[in-house]
């Protein structure tokens, strides 16, 4: 168990700050990307407010296959380009969506989800999977959580994969 002590109650580059530091500490010198996936997911789990879902898809092959996460029980697989998830490793590029009702094709695994971020990991330039995060409150994801997010998920991607 480990406690890093992280306020919610601070500017957004000051949390993304400490999260980045936190998942360095709990990632560095561990080569298992499944356990890095799992302390990682549940770091912003505890640490970021109001999520419903938080975790990780893998690409295996040609498709993403479910991978840690902290929530509701979720699809297992997803097609590259389909949903959320799916367009973020097909384009290799963030996305930060306000509403997931007005998603094409956007996969409801929970029907509380009203919007989600999704950031793609990338590992020797290709994309080997992706972080999922969802809200039950609309619009819930500003553009310091994309920026936050993208940038600690790079500090971490060697250790992802
Ligand atoms: N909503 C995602 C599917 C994964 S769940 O949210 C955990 C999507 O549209 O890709």
């Amino acid at each position: 168990m480990h406690d890093f002590s992280i306020s919610q109650d601070q500017s957004p580059d000051i949390l993304y700050q400490d999260l980045i530091s936190a998942a360095r500490a709990l990632t560095d010198g561990e080569p298992d990307a499944i356990a890095n996936m799992a302390n990682v997911s549940a770091l912003i789990w505890q640490y970021v407010p109001d999520l419903n879902w938080a975790g990780f898809y893998r690409l295996l092959g040609d498709e993403l296959v479910l991978g840690p996460f902290q929530g509701k029980s979720a699809c297992i697989r997803i097609a590259m380009g389909k949903g959320v998830c799916g367009a973020a490793a097909a384009t290799n590029q963030v996305q930060r969506v306000a509403d997931v009702h007005s998603f094409p094709g956007h996969i409801a695994c929970d029907a509380d989800s009203r919007s989600e971020l999704v950031v793609p990991v990338c590992k020797d330039g290709k994309v080997i999977a992706v972080l999922d995060l969802d809200s039950p409150l609309p619009d819930r994801f500003s553009v310091e959580d994309e920026t936050g997010m993208t940038n600690l998920i790079a500090a971490v991607s060697n250790n992802l994969g």
